[in-house]
């Protein structure tokens, strides 16, 4: 079997591009339809414009046990009615496999639960690594005014199931309540 060489890739402030990646990948509002707990908030926001929510930057390595696929996540600033900008969320298709993050840039936050009911809320600053252990479902969510970059690794094999979590959305919800994040229950969740 021919080998990879090794290969490397700068992340240089303040924007933290990639020097290379191999995909860019842009969610819009339209693709968080049903997401958001403030319906007529996101339809209002709809119809001034499909804006874009959040990037992935990625470098294709094969989808296969033993390569880590990584890149780059950036969250841009703003809400929907008191709900910040956030990724759609997903449990890895293979449950047992974890993910990390780095954050490079802005402020945040992680969103888990895993199928059994646990969540967590983990904050997200500069300088920051987090663990997502095997099994726990994840969103990122800006709660800041700028950009939140985050540095991403995770299994080749672990594939994305983003059903479960389009279905109910996750058990908690991350609002603005008198300027600061606040951790909120999701009436929609229901397991
Ligand atoms: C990969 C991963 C991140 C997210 C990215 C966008 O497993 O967790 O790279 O893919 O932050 O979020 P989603 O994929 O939920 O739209
Ligand atoms: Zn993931």
């Amino acid at each position: 079997m021919m080998s990879d060489l090794p290969f490397t890739f700068e992340l240089d402030a303040p924007g933290f591009r990639p020097s290379h990646y191999d995909n860019h990948i842009r969610r819009t509002l339209s693709a968080m339809r049903g997401q958001y707990l403030d319906q007529a908030a996101y339809e209002a926001l709809l119809a001034e414009g499909d804006a874009p929510l959040y990037e992935v930057y990625e470098l294709n390595r094969p989808h296969v046990a033993g390569e880590l696929l990584h890149g780059i996540s950036i969250v841009h600033p703003g809400k929907v009615g008191e709900e910040y900008y956030m990724t759609k969320g997903h449990f890895h298709t293979v449950l047992e496999t974890a993910e990390i993050y780095y954050c490079l840039h802005g402020q945040g936050a992680m969103v888990m639960e895993t199928p059994e009911g646990e969540w967590a809320v983990e904050t997200l600053v500069p300088g920051r690594v987090l663990y997502v252990p095997p099994r726990w479902a994840h969103r990122s969510v800006n709660t800041g005014d700028e950009d939140l970059i985050t540095f991403f690794a995770y299994p080749g094999h672990a594939g994305h199931d983003y059903g479960t979590i389009e279905q109910q959305g996750f058990r908690k919800l991350l609002v603005e309540r008198a300027g600061s994040p606040a951790i909120i229950d999701n009436p929609r969740w229901a397991r």
